[in-house]
């Protein structure tokens, strides 16, 4: 069973149809790299499955169960909201930490309020996290006092704490010095394992080719080409899709 299917997503902002039909399944494990030019839609079918936007059209299912069905007459409740966005961890490119809490405070705020274990367990795990993403030494700092590359780290962090079904990064190195980049970059590649599935958009094509097991290109709202990265970087079968890595190769 996939952990994620979703099904002829659409979306249009007034009269312009930003995603048309997009669709794809996500296995357990999985890491799905989303490369495209800018305004293709990549962020907002992110915003979709998070539900910070609504598709108009579509089905979004999680394990196996229809958290989202576009067809159905049935408005969903704040509440089903909630829950069903707690299926996911979004970890954006600016990365918004709460300045008034140092960084233990920042990931155990989220598990506290929704009551997930004691809070000796609470702050056991949150500690783990902040260790895995290499930040012991930081624990009682607070956001300003780090790096941008240590803020986002902290962020990943802040979405694991919740154990999200599947992971989403929206371009999380994209505010970064490229000095900066490389120490996100190798958090992100060591929190690949059997049981962490992750989309994660990108202009990193290096990172999307090393790290992926699938490669989505998006082109104006629709799926180009998806494949494996060799296929997708190896040998790209749309025009769109060869000029865009063409371009993307040049920039570096
Ligand atoms: N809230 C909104 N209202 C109106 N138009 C929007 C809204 N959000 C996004 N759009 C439009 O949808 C299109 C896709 O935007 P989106 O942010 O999803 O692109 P993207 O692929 O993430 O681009 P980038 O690589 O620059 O981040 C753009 O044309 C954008 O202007
Ligand atoms: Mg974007």
């Amino acid at each position: 069973m996939s952990v994620l299917e979703i099904n002829n997503i659409k979306k249009s902002f007034g009269r312009t149809e930003v995603l048309k039909g997009i669709s794809f399944s996500l296995e357990k494990g999985e890491v799905l790299s989303i490369i495209g030019s800018s305004g293709s839609g990549k962020t907002t079918l992110l915003r979709c499955l998070n539900f910070l936007e609504t598709a108009d059209e579509g089905t979004i299912s999680v394990n196996g169960s229809t958290i989202f069905d576009g067809s159905s007459a049935k408005k969903l409740s704040d509440s089903e909201i909630r829950s069903n966005r707690l299926h996911f961890g979004l970890v954006f490119q600016s990365f918004n930490l709460f300045p008034q809490y140092n960084i233990l405070k920042n990931v155990m705020l989220a598990p506290t309020l929704l009551k997930r274990g004691s809070p000796e367990e609470v702050e056991a795990q949150a500690r783990a996290l902040i260790e895995r993403v290499g930040l012991s030494d930081k624990i009682s700092s607070y956001p300003c006092e780090l790096s941008g590359g240590q803020q986002q780290r902290v962020a990943i962090a802040r979405a694991l704490a919740l154990k999200p079904d599947i992971l989403c990064f929206d371009e999380p190195t994209s505010a970064l010095d490229p000095a900066l980049t490389g120490e996100v970059l190798r958090v992100i590649k060591g929190l690949k394992s059997k049981d962490s599935t992750m989309i994660v958009v990108t202009h990193e094509m290096e990172f999307a080719k090393s790290v992926s097991d699938k490669v989505l290109f998006m082109a104006d709202g629709i799926i180009e080409e998806y494949g494996t990265p060799d296929d997708v970087f190896g040998a790209p079968k749309s025009e769109k899709t060869k000029a865009f890595l063409n371009n993307s190769l040049e920039r570096f």
